[in-house]
């Protein structure tokens, strides 16, 4: 199976997690295009979503799903979202769509995690995979040396030669160079630092299920 092939599986297999009358929040990127692709089969059975970008907003909306704002919704029932690193905790690298504040957020609120992924994501260590961190473009030079100390090199996101802009209005830094053997107290750190608005790593807010799509079909994980 090609790896587009794989993504429309787990995208699929994502259905069995949505309540019928629930709200379910949504995650960003290639991956949860399939799950959406596939929640316009069960639409009328939904109440609506909490989208985590403008991006997976506008493609809800295109499908006539209702997508309420995050502030007016209390708790979800499970986030569905892709990642572009787990590993055997479900500690994940997320953020190469640049949402990862959203996304962050939308998992917050969320009681179940459930990340969909073909099986180029599994890894032994989060960091191959360069590190997104959403920072206040005033901090740049600041966190850049901070991600130098831990060995790690940071350069800013372009997009058509400009520093690309998040949702947030703020801006990428891509770090290279980390190997991130603890998740948790990895992202505690860098959460500490002035001007990060978010670490690309999801070890507070991991994933409690992850479907994998491999050859063999979709492996269900729980963490
Ligand atoms: C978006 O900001 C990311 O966190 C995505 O969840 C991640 O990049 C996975 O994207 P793909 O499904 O496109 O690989």
């Amino acid at each position: 199976m090609t790896q587009d092939e794989l993504k429309t599986l787990v995208g699929q297999a994502a259905l069995n997690y949505v309540e019928p009358g629930s709200i379910v929040g949504v995650g960003t990127g290639s991956t949860v295009n399939k799950f959406i692709d596939a929640l316009a089969g069960i639409k009328h059975t939904l109440a609506g979503a909490v989208s985590s970008s403008v991006e997976s907003t506008d493609r809800l909306q295109a499908l006539g799903i209702r997508v309420f704002d995050a502030a007016d919704v209390e708790e979800l029932a499970v986030y569905i979202d892709g990642a572009d690193e787990i590993d055997h905790a479900g500690y994940m690298i997320k953020g190469g769509g640049a949402a990862l504040t959203r996304e962050k957020i939308v998992a917050a609120q969320s009681r179940k995690f459930v990340c969909i992924a073909d099986e180029s994501k599994w890894v032994a260590t989060l960091g191959h995979y360069p590190l997104p961190v959403e920072i206040i473009p005033m901090a740049t030079r600041r966190i850049v040396r901070e991600f130098a100390a831990l060995g790690g090199s940071a350069t800013v996101r372009l997009k058509n030669g400009k520093p690309l802009l998040t949702d947030n209005g703020q801006h990428i830094l891509d770090v290279t160079g980390l190997k991130i053997s603890d998740p948790l107290a990895f992202e505690c750190r860098v959460n500490q630092w002035p001007g990060v608005v978010t670490v690309g790593v999801f070890a507070l807010h991991k994933a409690s299920v992850c479907l994998l799509g491999t050859a063999s079909g979709v492996k269900t994980l729980t963490f």
